[in-house]
């Protein structure tokens, strides 16, 4: 068969870099992730993987979820929608771990593996040791014919396209989606959610990529903000709930490529350490989006205030209370908290990108890491 390769894609084009040609090209990658998936007028979500093994995942008693780097941490956001909305208990794992534990899977006991390249060494040996433990592995995978695509039982593609930024930002937003689908596909199966909320969630799934589009606008403000940051030594990122993962990505992001030590925690978990380092030159950027936990976020950005902390905050359009304490804000269109990571990790991977590019440093292949770690 001839192999038909679109030389745009892999091509930077207007961009300074692939790694903003990515995080700009997410309203379509996610489109993409949907096509031929999510059927709004039929009310259908359509994955073969799922379908064709609906008894396996209606009576999952439990699933584990196995990665590395940012494919772990749209693991964490699928603990979230697969316990909230399918209602089976999830664990994530390093697959570094994993793979050395004598991890326990009993029957009907499902194991997801997430691995954007699909060649990860780690997440292979995990791959291995679930098969050979009697699981039923199910593979999240963006690149086609990959060793994990091709050994799983069965699985799904993102459909991001090349990725060739070493640090990972549409595959990303793809794997989020993908678990997304999931859990509502897995919950309806399961009658964990109601009609009501699956249609509510479809369509508001429909509207992400639009509003990607709409938040990708904020880079102005963004480069502005980096432009008084880019030369401090600490970043603190705080979320809570299903935000709190994407306040790790969004740590990860700064270090790999900016070199700058950051670290990602949930808000909740301030008062147990990192409220110790923060003092008048340590900026905290915090997701203060209003769908869930939002009075509780504002606490903690007093908390932070008080201690002389500078607050750069992602809020919502229209936001009052956490703009009036905060020094910076960052407006994103309000969605459900179930999608917002999708939209919330937008700014944060544009603060990433805009603070590593003033300092200088090379943004698509960040010194000591490499896009695929094929050995231990
Ligand atoms: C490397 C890359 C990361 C990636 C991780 C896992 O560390 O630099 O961007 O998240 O590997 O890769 P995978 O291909 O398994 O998702």
């Amino acid at each position: 068969k001839e192999l038909k390769i679109n030389l745009k894609e892999i091509e930077k084009g207007e961009y300074k870099h692939f790694m903003l040609k990515e995080i700009y090209e997410q309203p379509k990658t996610i489109l993409d992730t949907l096509r031929g998936r999510l059927l709004i007028s039929d009310g259908l979500i359509c994955i073969d993987g799922i379908e064709s093994n609906k008894e396996i995942f209606i009576n999952a008693k439990c699933i584990t979820i196995v990665a590395c780097g940012t494919s772990w941490h749209s693991s964490l956001i699928g603990e979230y929608l697969l316990e909230e909305l399918a209602r089976i208990p999830v664990k994530v794992e390093y697959a570094s771990e994993f793979r050395y534990r004598n991890p326990i899977i009993e029957e009907q006991n499902i194991v997801i593996v997430i691995s954007q390249s699909g060649e990860t060494a780690d997440t292979i040996a995990a791959l291995k040791l679930a098969k050979k433990k009697g699981a039923f592995v199910f593979g999240i995978c963006n690149v086609a014919g990959s060793y994990i695509a091709r050994n799983v039982d069965a699985g799904a593609y993102t459909h991001a396209g090349p990725e060739i930024g070493v640090a990972s930002t549409k595959s990303f937003t793809s794997q989020i989606t993908v678990l997304f689908l999931l859990a509502l596909k897995i919950g309806k199966y399961r009658s964990t959610i109601t009609n009501i909320r699956y249609e509510f969630l479809c369509k508001e799934l429909i509207s992400v990529p639009e509003k990607m589009n709409f938040t990708l606008k904020i880079d102005n403000n963004i480069q502005k903000i980096s432009k008084l940051y880019h030369h401090v030594n600490n970043f603190l990122y705080l979320g809570r709930g299903i935000n709190f993962p994407v306040s790790l990505e969004g740590a990860l992001k700064l270090k790999e490529i900016s070199y700058i030590h950051a670290e990602g925690y949930p808000a909740g978990e301030m008062k147990h350490g990192p409220i110790a380092l923060i003092d008048e030159n340590m900026p905290v950027v915090v997701i203060a989006t209003k769908k869930g936990y939002y009075e509780k976020i504002i606490g903690n950005i007093q908390e932070i205030k008080a201690r002389k902390g500078k607050i750069i905050a992602i809020v919502n359009e229209g936001d009052i209370q956490a703009s009036k304490l905060a020094d910076h804000i960052i407006e994103i269109p309000i969605i459900s908290e179930e999608l917002s990571p999708l939209i919330t990790i937008i700014p944060l991977q544009l603060l990433a990108y805009q603070i590593a590019y003033l300092r200088g440093k090379n943004v698509d292949r960040p010194r000591n890491l490499a896009k695929s770690v094929t050995v231990e």
